[in-house]
């Protein structure tokens, strides 16, 4: 079988120069070029197209072309074609200099002009800023000081921008109305890996693409849904970066309010750009920002100690290099969040995350009601769980729907049975970073995949109330789950109040 495009994508995208700030930095190395490589692999690049980097460290094209050329052999996700790659390293062009000098941005104009020049090269330039948040502002502020983020109807200009979009609301809003006074809303990509992956995609899909959910997807039929986003790994080499931030900000306020907000949206009217993010923002505006005494009772925070996982000693989180000994930051949160609309009212939504957890995986359960008559005797019925639809997020990418099925036998004995589709089977699917679909989402205008400023400020109101109370109340039980668990004993008795347990269900390989 031939190798699956990515979904949707038949034509390549509008021919650019593609500029990266933090061309030397990992974000780049790791997922943007083996990214940019997929694309061109799969026919999706457009075939005329040129990469410039900017970064501090001193080099030239010829010095860049060499060090890619090494990088992409160690993190490309498929076997790379010689001259596939040969075709896009001397496409490659670097520049070094400091974001903080306008005479950087006033090279990198001259250079853009050269390139496009000897490529041949339309107007459009996509601008990737894979550096620091606190550059973002900066690089757009130069970039207009130059008038490299003029666009014309032949030449767009577009801005794709990572996270984290600010460190709480205040800081969110600044750096959007900083922003605002350079570029257009419309030229602002707040890019979020998690929007790329193959199966948070195929939610849409499964809600609007099938006519047998839509009809139960609400409060008659849904008892609950769970979002968890577990890691087993720690802080690796993160640690500084982390402890200024803590899983609320690096997860929950973006990806998890991100895929809450696609689970729970009213349909679109169509499936793109506005009409989507129009939806989502209305389910994130639906969650009211929780009270004080709300958020005691109705969230839970961690910290990981030390533990020992397969035999190995794991070190506590106030151990890990880069971590203040005394930190007072959280590696694990759960909670309890309600979608106040007709659609969803009384339906909780449990939400949990964290670091150093007993497995890696990223899963939604929607848990239905049970059936209204108790046909098989109380015993029987209590035995059964009611039915569940996981949608596996990560490691590995499918659907499980959970029924009661009889066993085979002379006696009524009922039984759990999973139906599984696994992604693994659908088709020959080549190993993505995650950011192929969003950088080719950029290059042809389609902004459904990204946050509008809207949805950044309705999460934030969402979660800084609760950041607030957990600064003003320090946790005094860190560390209170051991590295290699399920995270903190509260976290059970937080989703045990409302009659739930938390699910953790394996795809079938
Ligand atoms: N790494 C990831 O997996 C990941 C995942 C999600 C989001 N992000 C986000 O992506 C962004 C980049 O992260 P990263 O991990 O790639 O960072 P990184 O490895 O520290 O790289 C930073 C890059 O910025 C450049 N830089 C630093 N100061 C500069 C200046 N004054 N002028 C011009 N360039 C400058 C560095 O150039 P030199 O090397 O030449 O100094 C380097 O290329 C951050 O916003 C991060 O939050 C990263």
């Amino acid at each position: 079988m031939s190798e699956q495009p990515l979904t949707g994508h038949e034509q390549p995208g509008d021919s650019c120069t593609i500029v990266i700030f933090g061309a030397s930095g990992d974000l780049t190395k790791r997922k943007l070029l083996p990214a940019l490589y997929n694309l061109k692999a799969l026919k999706l690049l457009p075939a005329n197209f040129a990469v410039i980097g900017v970064a501090v460290t001193d080099g030239d094209d010829a010095a860049y072309r060499k060090t890619i050329t090494t990088d992409i052999k160690e993190f490309a996700t498929r076997p790379v074609d010689d001259a596939e790659w040969d075709d896009f390293a001397k496409r490659s062009h670097y520049i070094p200099g400091d974001i903080n000098s306008l005479d950087t941005f006033k090279t990198l104009s001259a250079k853009i002009t050269e390139v496009q020049t000897a490529w041949k090269l339309p107007g459009n330039v996509l601008f990737y800023l894979a550096v620091a948040p606190r550059f973002f502002a900066k690089v757009v502020e130069q970039l207009h000081a130059v008038s490299l983020t003029n666009q014309t109807p032949e030449a767009w200009r577009r801005v794709i921008i990572e996270k984290p979009f600010g460190h709480d609301l205040t800081s969110a809003r600044e750096l959007n109305c900083d922003l605002s006074k350079h570029i257009e809303e419309s030229q602002i990509y707040r890019i979020d890996h998690y929007l790329g992956k193959e199966t948070v995609q195929n939610i849409m899909v499964f809600r609007f693409g099938n006519s047998v959910f839509e009809p139960i997807w609400n409060r008659r039929y849904i008892e609950y849904v769970q979002i968890t986003v577990a890691e087993e790994l720690g802080v690796e080499l993160r640690g500084g970066y982390y402890d200024q931030s803590g899983v609320v900000r690096d997860m929950v306020q973006n990806h998890i309010l991100s895929v809450l907000s696609l689970i729970a949206m009213e349909p679109p009217s169509s499936i793109t750009g506005d009409s989507v993010r129009n939806e989502k923002v209305k389910v994130l505006e639906s969650i009211r920002p929780m009270t004080p005494e709300e958020i005691i009772s109705n969230t839970v925070r961690g910290q990981y100690g030390e533990g020992i996982v397969n035999g190995k000693s794991l070190p506590a989180y106030r151990n890990e290099p880069d971590v203040d000994p005394n930190s007072n930051t959280e590696t694990f949160v759960a909670m309890k969040l309600m979608v106040e609309n007709w659609r969803w009212a009384e339906v909780p939504f449990f939400i949990r995350s964290g670091k150093r957890l007993a497995a890696h995986t990223t899963q939604i359960v929607i848990g239905f009601r049970r059936a209204p008559l108790l046909l098989f005797g109380a015993q029987m019925q209590d035995d059964l769980d009611p039915n569940r639809l996981v949608i596996h997020v990560q490691p590995d990418e499918g659907i499980t729907l959970d029924i009661r099925a009889k066993k085979p036998g002379p006696n009524l004995n009922v039984a759990s049975v999973p139906l599984d589709f696994s992604y693994a089977d659908f088709g020959e699917h080549a190993a993505a970073t995650g950011y192929e679909t969003l950088l080719y989402d950029c290059m042809v205008g389609d902004t459904t995949l990204f946050h509008r400023y809207d949805s950044v400020d309705a999460s934030w109101r969402i979660v800084d109330p609760i950041l607030d109370v957990w600064q003003a109340l320090h946790a005094r039980d860190y560390p209170n789950y051991a590295a290699g668990s399920w995270g903190p004993a509260a976290a059970d008795a937080l989703i045990r109040k409302s009659g739930h347990e938390w699910h953790h269900y394996l795809l079938k390989a």
